[in-house]
């Protein structure tokens, strides 16, 4: 099972992806498409979506989720989990 979009507004991650590509802050991404405005609980994954350039993603805990959240918080590189870090298929950010 893995996690493509916003469920709420029915926006995929590869949206989310191709307007940061074309400028956009998470800010203005959410204020556009309606992203982690409704329940919230797609945010941490449109983060890390974002973060790792994916546009689908493993269900995380609610740990990691919390985890995200608060790197986010204080302004820290997001924290990958390792079974997405160990993915593979995992695109490299170096
Ligand atoms: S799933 Fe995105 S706001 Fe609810």
């Amino acid at each position: 099972m893995s996690v493509d979009r916003c469920i709420c507004h029915d926006v995929p991650f590869r949206r989310v992806l191709d307007l940061a590509a074309a400028g956009a802050t998470f800010e203005q991404i959410c204020d556009q498409t309606g992203c982690g405005t409704g329940c919230g609980m797609c945010e941490p994954y449109a983060r890390l979506a974002l973060f790792l350039g994916v546009d689908r993603l493993p269900v995380l805990t609610p740990q990691q989720c919390q985890a995200i959240r608060i790197a986010v918080a204080a302004r820290q590189p997001l924290p990958v989990p390792v079974s997405i870090s160990a993915s593979p298929s995992r695109p490299r950010r170096d």
